[in-house]
């Protein structure tokens, strides 16, 4: 059996015990097969919007003879129905305004009991704005580095409740920064804010904002 690299493990640890688990945008279905052999769910749909990434997909689940497994060819969580009975949905590897558009045309997200586990590569202060803008609130978030790269990931549940959480929320979520990894991620984000503020100096307060964060 293979091992997950960190920032998958990420994904994974979020994934509830004996889910029904929809991995969108699967490509090589590692997370649903690796969760399944491993005992950790009971069913998974991997989807994703090319057929060569889901022909992969099938041969990794074949390689290591994963059941209860389907795959699904379409766009976002088009692919999924209510009668799926799916419990979690993992959404990893793409920007977060993809991410957020994925969410957001789905009825089917706005199920308080449904745990979305969110893994944005870039624009995570896009996403978590547009999920506090649309009812959706940040359970947990943590970091981890893969490969020399800091990744985040989070946990989302619809509550419906609507806040404006602003900016400086946009950019550090729910991250402990306790954690050496969420302060490696947040200054990520401080070293692309200082780049921006050269031509645009509106960024500067929030720049302080996060910089003060970061040092205490
Ligand atoms: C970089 S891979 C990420 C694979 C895996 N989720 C991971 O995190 O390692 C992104 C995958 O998302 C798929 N994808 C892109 N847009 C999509 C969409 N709107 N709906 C479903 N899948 C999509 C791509 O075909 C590709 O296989």
């Amino acid at each position: 059996m293979f091992s997950l690299d960190e920032r998958l493990l990420m994904c994974a640890g979020l994934v509830r015990n004996g889910a029904r688990l929809a991995d969108i945008g699967t490509d090589h279905a590692y997370l649903p097969v690796k969760l399944l052999c491993d005992g950790r769910i009971s069913y998974a749909i991997a989807s994703d919007i090319n057929p060569s990434p889901l022909e992969s997909g099938r041969a990794t689940a074949e390689k290591y003879a994963a059941e209860n497994i389907e795959f699904r060819l379409g766009s976002g969580l088009e692919t999924i129905d209510a009668e799926d009975g799916i419990t979690d949905v993992v959404i990893a590897g793409m920007g977060g305004e993809l991410i957020s558009e994925i969410v957001l045309k789905s009825a089917l997200t706005k199920n308080k009991n449904l745990n979305l586990i969110l893994q944005p590569m870039t624009k995570s202060e896009v996403l978590i704005r547009k999920l506090c803008e649309n009812g959706y609130e940040i359970a947990s978030q943590q970091c981890a580095v893969s490969h020399g790269k800091c990744y985040t990931a989070m946990s989302v549940r619809y509550t419906g409740e609507k806040l404006e959480c602003g900016d400086v929320f946009h950019y550090v979520g729910r991250l402990d920064l306790h954690e050496p990894e969420s302060v490696r991620f947040v200054n990520n984000h401080i070293k692309n804010l200082e780049n921006r503020s050269r031509g645009d100096e509106s960024v500067l307060p929030l720049l302080g904002k996060l910089k003060k964060l970061v040092e205490q």
